[in-house]
């Protein structure tokens, strides 16, 4: 299947570890340009380099800036400097969570700083440009946690917040079909990779990580290059008529008809 992202633009953000890392890669491996950020510098550092060796073959580019998505300030000139580098912008990928580690009210405010605001300053800054783009659409990366009753106690907010980004997709994808822009989310399950959330969880929560490891019906964790797989096909030609949806991605962690 030819997925038409040759040439196109994407802007990822969180795109120096785990699903994001693996988005990126898979979107220049297609033969898309990649603009990404995260607060580490040597993990943008080190995402931008490799883009960029694949880019001597291929002629893509590559952008990276270290910041915080928080700061409004800093998320608006890295979106300006991204898209003037790419020459434009098709397809933005919305990744980056940051789990709050305060409970009670402060994690509240802390979860919709971080799970909702940034997503909608992003959006709101890339709309414009996306009018002007070929085939143009959002991906929100959400989380099973939307759908969840029992969470742990510190993800009581992050669940709530991601079940609001699914709802801002809808919203999103009703108010700019007529533009042509599509906007989707996804959901992953628990996905595990080196370094991440569950395998922090794996030595600190033992007895949450092994309860995460029975909730899928297929009997293990995922992988990021299994959520990049379905991101990238959402990004691309090949999903043209696919916009609201929110595809999971749990190995049949949820036990429910997706209606
Ligand atoms: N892993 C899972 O099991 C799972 C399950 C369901 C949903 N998800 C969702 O998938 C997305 C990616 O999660 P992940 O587990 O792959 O990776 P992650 O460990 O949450 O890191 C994601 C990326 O975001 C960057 N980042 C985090 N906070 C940031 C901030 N405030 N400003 C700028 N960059 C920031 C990180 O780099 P720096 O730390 O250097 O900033 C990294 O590049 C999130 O939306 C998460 O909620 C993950």
């Amino acid at each position: 299947m030819d997925l038409g992202l040759k040439g196109r633009r994407a802007l990822v953000t969180g795109g120096s570890r785990g699903i994001g890392r693996a988005i990126v890669d898979l979107l220049a491996a297609e033969g898309a340009s990649v603009a990404i950020c995260a607060r580490g510098e040597a993990g943008v550092a080190a995402t931008v380099a490799a883009v960029t060796a694949r880019g001597a073959e291929s002629g893509i580019k590559a952008y990276g800036e270290a910041f915080d998505v928080r700061n409004e300030s800093a998320l608006k000139g890295w979106f300006h400097r991204a898209s003037d580098h790419l020459g434009g912008v098709d397809i933005v990928v919305s990744n980056v969570s940051t789990r709050p580690s305060a409970m009670g009210m402060q994690m509240w405010h802390d979860g919709f700083e971080s799970d909702i605001l940034q997503h909608v300053q992003l959006t709101e800054l890339a709309l414009p440009l996306l009018k002007t783009g070929v085939n143009p659409n959002i991906v929100f990366i959400a989380s099973i946690a939307s759908v969840m009753t029992n969470l742990p106690p510190h993800e009581e907010a992050y669940g709530a917040m991601k079940a609001a980004l699914i709802n801002y997709t809808g919203q999103l994808a009703a108010r700019h079909a007529a533009a042509g822009i599509r906007v989707n989310a996804v959901s992953p399950g628990p996905i595990f990779f080196e370094g991440g959330e569950w395998d922090i969880n794996r030595i600190e929560r033992p007895q949450l990580f092994a309860a995460a490891a029975r909730l899928p019906a297929m009997g293990r964790l995922g992988t990021p290059a299994e959520v990049a797989n379905a991101v990238v096909f959402l990004t691309s030609s090949a999903a043209s008529y696919i916009t609201g949806a929110n595809l999971r991605i749990d190995g049949g962690a949820i036990k429910a008809s997706n209606f």
